[in-house]
């Protein structure tokens, strides 16, 4: 998936840094890792002023390090001084994501839940040390909030952003609501389950009505459980996926989550080639169809069925397989857009309400059993909500 493009672009400019010595001491900090040089420094130390440098270098070797290791998170590339969208939004994939999905109660008290929502980034600093952060347990976060929710706390949008239930010929779309969600990605899962308990202990005691946490996984190497290579299409460097992703003005961004339970029945009688036509691609190494239905996902999501056909609307996907083998199992979307427009495009067309009346072949082989729109406010707005 291109989002999995994305994290090894990340990775790639940080590698450099770790050689496996600095590496060790880099992630276990006062540990092990650390323990190692200290011979070499109180060495140093003793031997007088010319060995003051040795204990410097080490010093300066180490800082350099951590510098390097800050710069795991991402780094805005658009212009100076535009508001910055939060950690989760525009940033690459990793191996696992937590989707953690929060219905409040009636009597909850909004401001008190969004200040913890606001204490986010701490939460995260509380799991993973990030001055001792590594690749493989870097937490990339953000919360949006359902539309009620959001007006309650105060937050102003430049968009509705309601999300309708939709019905459709091959399935529908329900419109399951919520007040806030939470994505967060790591490549060590359980970090991932620390956030979560975290999270829902913080929450102001009787405030949640209902809650699902969905812990998802990369499935051969960026394939969806179909056997489809998912993320073909997504913008795939910084300044596209910022760009398709956020709204400048405010740096927020509207984001659809929706669950999606596989039929396996369905993916495991179908003919390959009957399958590839709905979704437009090929299986084993996703090459456009030249010639489709006006029916198949591709066409259904790019605005028409050429090939190459332009697209009309973009989003930056971070889509990732879950579930279980006994239970269920299948795709839990997540598409970012700096538009919900973007969003209404994509799904009336899936569900037969796009002006041409076809729906969307993906949906023979998954069903939705829930979804919703957010809005994940930017930086400076999300800390807005804190005070
Ligand atoms: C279980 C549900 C879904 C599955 C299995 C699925 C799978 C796929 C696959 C295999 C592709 C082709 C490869 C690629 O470019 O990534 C694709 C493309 C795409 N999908 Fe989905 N998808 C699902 C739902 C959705 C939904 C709900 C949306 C939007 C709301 C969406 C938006 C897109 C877009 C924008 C593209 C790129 C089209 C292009 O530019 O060629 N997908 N999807």
């Amino acid at each position: 998936m291109a989002t999995m493009r994305g994290s090894a672009r990340l990775f790639r400019t940080v590698r450099p840094a770790f050689s496996q010595g600095q590496r060790r001491l880099a992630s276990t900090g006062s540990g092990a890792g650390a323990k190692s040089w200290r011979p070499l420094v109180l060495g140093a130390m003793t031997a007088g002023v010319g060995a003051f440098g040795a204990y410097k270098y080490v010093w300066d070797d180490r800082k350099d390090m951590i510098k390097d290791l800050q710069s795991l998170a991402p780094q805005p590339v658009h212009a100076a001084n535009a508001p910055e969208a939060q950690p989760s939004v525009w940033s690459g994939g990793k191996n696992n994501a937590l989707y953690l999905w929060i219905h409040l109660k009636p009597t909850a008290n909004t401001k008190e839940v969004a200040k913890v929502a606001a204490k986010l980034q701490k939460f995260v600093d509380q799991v993973v040390d990030p001055k001792m952060k590594d690749e493989d347990d870097e937490v990339l976060a953000g919360v949006g909030f359902g539309p009620n929710f959001y007006k309650q706390t105060g937050g102003s949008v430049k968009q509705d952003y309601t999300f309708a239930h939709r019905k459709g010929s091959l399935g529908d779309m329900p419109s399951s609501g919520g007040d806030v969600f939470f994505h967060a990605k790591c490549n060590t899962q359980s970090k991932l389950f620390e956030l979560a308990q975290l999270l829902m202990k913080n929450m102001p005691a009787g405030s949640v009505d209902q809650a699902e946490d969905i812990y998802s996984f990369v499935f051969k190497n960026g394939r969806d459980m179909s056997g489809f290579i998912d993320g073909t299409e997504n913008p795939a460097d910084d300044e596209s996926r910022q760009a398709v992703a956020v709204e400048p003005s405010t740096g927020g961004s509207y984001v659809i989550t929706q669950k999606w339970i596989h039929d396996f029945k369905v993916i495991d009688s179908e003919k390959e080639k009957t399958t590839e036509a709905w979704v437009g691609r090929t299986r084993a190494d996703s090459m456009e169809l030249s010639r489709k239905s006006i029916t198949s996902h591709v066409a259904r999501m790019t605005g028409g069925n050429a090939y190459n056909q332009k697209k009309k609307f973009e989003m930056v996907r971070q889509s990732m397989p879950f579930g279980t083998v006994t239970g269920e199992a299948g795709l839990f979307f997540i598409g970012y857009c700096a538009s919900p427009d973007n969003l209404n495009f994509m799904v009336d067309r899936m569900v037969g309400a796009g002006g041409d009346g076809h729906s969307d072949d993906i949906m023979r082989l998954t069903r939705n059993s829930k979804g919703t729109y957010w809005y994940f406010p930017g930086a400076a707005e999300l800390q807005k909500l804190s005070n």
